[in-house]
């Protein structure tokens, strides 16, 4: 079962919080914003066209290993961004922050092809499901627990067409 979390509107207020706080931040600076697919192509296409700064939007993909609902150490690439970041003041978009695993990854592999600057954007963070210390630069929203679909982000691939965040209650 579904319950709803974050409404649309509510979305839509963070989103509009981030990308001010991003805007001041990097001033006129230009930026390079990698979306982490697939979760959070909607969450990148709604952040970036609310910042005004001169842009390149690139798109990563990776893969944890396992379908549940844990991410199983091991993470490896199967879509690289396709333009080089050397130099590049680089903001890496991303869905959800859990056990910390897939960004610590994603953010080492991204700071060896040196980047002006590295910073790391997500709507959604389970702090306490940290099993690798990394922090959000920016952040949406802060998550206790529990398993969330809606705005791109999926279960077993279902589900990220929903306009609104929801919990998924019991299995
Ligand atoms: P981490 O490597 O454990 O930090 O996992 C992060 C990734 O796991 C996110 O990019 C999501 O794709 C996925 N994930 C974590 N929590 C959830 C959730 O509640 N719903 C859907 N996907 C999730
Ligand atoms: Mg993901």
């Amino acid at each position: 079962m579904l319950k709803k979390l974050f409404s649309r509107e509510e979305i839509d207020k963070a989103v509009k919080r981030l990308a001010s706080q991003i805007e001041t931040d990097y001033d006129d600076e230009k930026i390079v914003f990698i979306c982490l697919l697939k979760g959070s192509f909607m969450f990148t296409s709604d952040l970036i066209r609310k910042i005004h700064n001169p842009s390149r939007v690139d798109f990563l993909r990776v893969s944890s290993y396992g379908s549940g609902k844990d991410t199983k150490g091991k993470v490896t690439i199967t879509k690289d961004i396709e333009e080089g970041i050397e130099g590049e003041n680089v903001i890496i978009v991303e869905d959800i922050i859990d056990s910390g695993l897939t960004l610590t990854r994603v953010r080492d592999m991204l700071q060896d092809r040196k980047p002006k600057s590295l910073k790391i954007c997500a709507l959604l963070d389970k702090r306490t499901r940290r099993k690798i210390e990394i922090e959000g630069d920016y952040v949406g929203f802060t998550l206790e627990d529990g398993f969330v679909v809606g705005y791109g982000i999926d279960f077993a691939e279902m589900y990220r067409n929903l306009p609104d965040i929801f919990v998924v209650v019991g299995d």
